[in-house]
């Protein structure tokens, strides 16, 4: 039986008890000396008070001891909460390798949503249990906020950027998710549910339903479709660079600096091509600003993330050889 009003949201990821443990100790610390500042508070009022109109308190200056005690200790508290509180920070902001990323796009008012496999959903995300899921979190309007209390996640979804969170749920159920940021009128409706489901059951549900296409052969045809392809051809004789390989690597630009070409750098290079010209180009790329979606921009990049160098067998176009990155990242 769930308490009527609970304490805290419900514990349902893996990253849940850390980030309670340690705003239980940062609670407990802060309750321990407010408590203390009270009871001081009142000591001293009644011990030091007035108690007669020419009383004169005897001049104190100061007590070396008192004043090191009370700078010493509540540093070394504060150095604890500080690592402690990185630990938590980087453990929420690294995603693990083999997590699977599903994308995220805020919209006035809801929550769109795509697996990697392409199924896509509104307001509702199901997820299996035990799995490590990246979130990438775009907008395409306004500021919105991803928060899913019972997973401890709470992650800005900012125009024209990927922001990233992750989470393993631990626990079968639905949980509310939520826009935690003012975003207009209807802001308070932009909630949704996030399903944790049994690893088999989420097969099932996978395969239930049309078959999806994957953003990877979505980001393929629209490639060809936009004519891309006509520049970014696979060899070098292309007006605009190859593409094969170059997702996160880092590249060096016209204006003599480098760039990594993230997630970020190539929905850029996608809106606004004059940005960031590579070094040895022209910048002749026309803007698709305004002429692709927030979800075609993501299929794009799927599809240019999935163009890696072949390993020893394969079919993927011929490249140069490269600094190899190892397999590559799904
Ligand atoms: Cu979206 Cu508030």
């Amino acid at each position: 039986m769930k308490p009527v009003f609970p304490f805290a949201p419900e514990r349902a990821s893996s990253l849940a008890g850390e980030v309670d443990a340690l705003f239980l100790f940062i609670l407990g610390i802060t309750a321990l000396f407010a408590v203390g500042v009270w009871i001081a508070l009142l000591y001293f009022a009644i011990r030091y008070r007035r108690r007669s109109n020419d009383d004169r308190p005897a001049e104190i200056h100061g007590s070396l001891a008192l004043e090191l005690t009370w700078t010493v200790i509540p540093l070394a508290i504060m150095a604890v909460m500080f690592v402690w509180g990185a630990k938590v920070f980087f453990h929420m902001n690294r995603p693990p390798d083999d997590a699977m990323t599903v994308s995220v796009v805020g919209k006035r008012w809801m929550w769109k949503l795509q697996h990697p496999t392409g199924q896509r959903e509104i307001n509702e995300l199901h997820v299996p249990r035990g799995r490590a899921v990246k979130l990438v979190i775009t907008s395409e309007d306004t500021i919105h906020s991803f928060f899913v209390p019972a997973f401890r996640i709470k992650k800005d979804a900012v125009p024209g950027r990927y922001n990233t969170a992750w989470f393993r749920a631990t626990k079968d159920g639905t949980y509310h998710l939520f826009c935690a940021e003012y975003c207009g009128t209807e802001h308070s409706r932009m909630i949704g549910r996030v399903v944790v489901m049994e690893p088999e059951a989420y097969q099932t549900w996978l395969a239930g339903g049309p078959p999806p296409e994957s953003p990877v052969a979505a980001g393929e045809k629209l490639f060809t479709e936009l004519n891309c392809i006509t520049c970014h051809r696979p060899d070098s004789a292309g007006r605009g660079p190859v593409l094969v390989g170059i997702f996160e690597r880092q590249v060096r630009l016209a204006d003599g600096g480098t760039a990594v070409a993230d997630e970020a750098y190539v929905r850029e290079s996608i809106v606004n091509p004059a940005a960031k010209v590579v070094a040895g180009y022209q910048p002749v790329m026309p803007t698709f600003q305004g002429q692709v979606s927030e979800e075609q921009l993501i299929a794009l990049i799927a599809y240019i993330r999935s163009l890696q160098f072949p390993p020893a067998v394969g079919t993927a176009p011929a490249a140069a050889p490269g600094p190899g990155r190892g397999p590559s990242r799904q």
